[in-house]
């Protein structure tokens, strides 16, 4: 019998739609005492930058009522490192991998995709949404012209899919999406977390050091799957809808929505093997309707009659 949860990110096939998001799971195989790493769908790396960076001063982690606010700001050893220490054990051990690029300039983004263009990779995940560092990351996430040049200078440089992963800290996303699938991305990642702060009341000054943070977690899927909503409406490449699950109720309505995948990240730090329970219980709900992965995506734009 084929595989209820076979899914597919274009060209880039997968046994199970889920996977984990980025920065959210360590390098991967820290999580693989927990895990079997084959039992996802595919494992994306933390994002990498042409050299080792040591991301914000703390206090950079703080808990919300229904997530937390981070302000790592993209503290990884830089591509050698990830090229020469983590890539060939994720290799060994995952089906399929995705590296994720970062950078502070346009020339970082290229660097770090020309190195990895030549390893053993499935695809390449663009973080054009970081909020946490003050020169690149989101600055081409909110601004359609930029990220679409930065795209198609990255399109140029590399074979492999080229996966896109858009803020949702701007007013018109699907101009955006639109502007960057044009550029030749092959996918879009929807979305990373939403701009946020806290405030010590005591200390009367913001908790974080680097005043804002990302907010990700359960408080902000409502926001997300919006956000997969009108990019699915608006693009025809597919869509990987990421924020706040925390149960399988979520990775349906991101699929219903037109999510063709779907990653899991924050609750990964409270359920390290979350996925593995996942996959169970879409399985099950997958039998119990007689239906497959594949037919489930999109549902909730059929029932409304919305073409694309
Ligand atoms: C501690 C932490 C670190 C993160 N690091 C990265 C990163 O390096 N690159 C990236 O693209 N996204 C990063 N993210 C964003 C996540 O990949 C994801 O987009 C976001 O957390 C929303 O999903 P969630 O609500 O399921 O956690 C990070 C998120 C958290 C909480």
């Amino acid at each position: 019998m084929s595989n209820p949860l076979a899914a597919a990110v274009g060209a880039v096939a997968l046994e199970n739609p889920l996977m984990n998001a980025s920065g959210t799971f360590g390098s991967g195989k820290e999580y693989a005492d927990f895990i079997d790493l084959r039992e996802l769908g595919a494992v994306v790396g933390k994002s990498v930058t042409p050299r080792p960076t040591r991301g914000n001063p703390p206090p950079r982690l703080v808990e919300t009522a229904a997530g937390m606010l981070n302000a790592i700001g993209l503290q990884n050893e830089g591509v050698d490192y990830f090229l020469r220490e983590l890539l060939p054990e994720l290799r060994a051990r995952a089906r399929v991998v995705v590296a994720n690029v970062a950078g502070r300039s346009e020339d970082d983004y290229a660097e770090v995709t020309r190195r990895l263009s030549g390893a053993n990779l499935d695809a390449l995940e663009i973080n054009i949404s970081c909020p946490n560092v003050k020169c690149g990351g989101m600055a081409f996430g909110t601004d359609a012209s930029a990220a679409a040049r930065l795209t198609a200078r990255l399109r140029a440089e590399t074979p492999l899919p080229l996966w896109v992963k858009l803020s949702p800290n701007v007013t018109d996303l699907a101009a955006i999406a639109r502007a960057v699938e044009q550029a030749g991305a092959d996918a879009l990642v929807v979305a990373n977390t939403f701009l946020g702060m806290a405030i010590d009341i005591e200390k009367r000054r913001p908790l974080l050091a680097n005043v804002t943070g990302g907010l990700s977690g359960a408080a902000i899927h409502p926001l997300a799957l919006r956000c997969v909503w009108q990019v699915a409406g608006a693009v025809k490449c597919p869509v990987i809808g990421c924020g706040g699950v925390t149960g399988i109720r979520e990775v349906i309505g991101f699929l219903l929505a037109g999510a063709t995948a779907v990653q899991i990240g924050m609750s990964h730090f409270s359920e390290p093997a979350i996925i593995r329970r996942l996959t169970g219980e879409l399985r099950a709900w997958c039998e119990a309707h007689q239906t497959t992965v594949r037919e489930i995506v999109g549902g909730a734009r059929e029932k409304l009659q919305i073409k694309n």
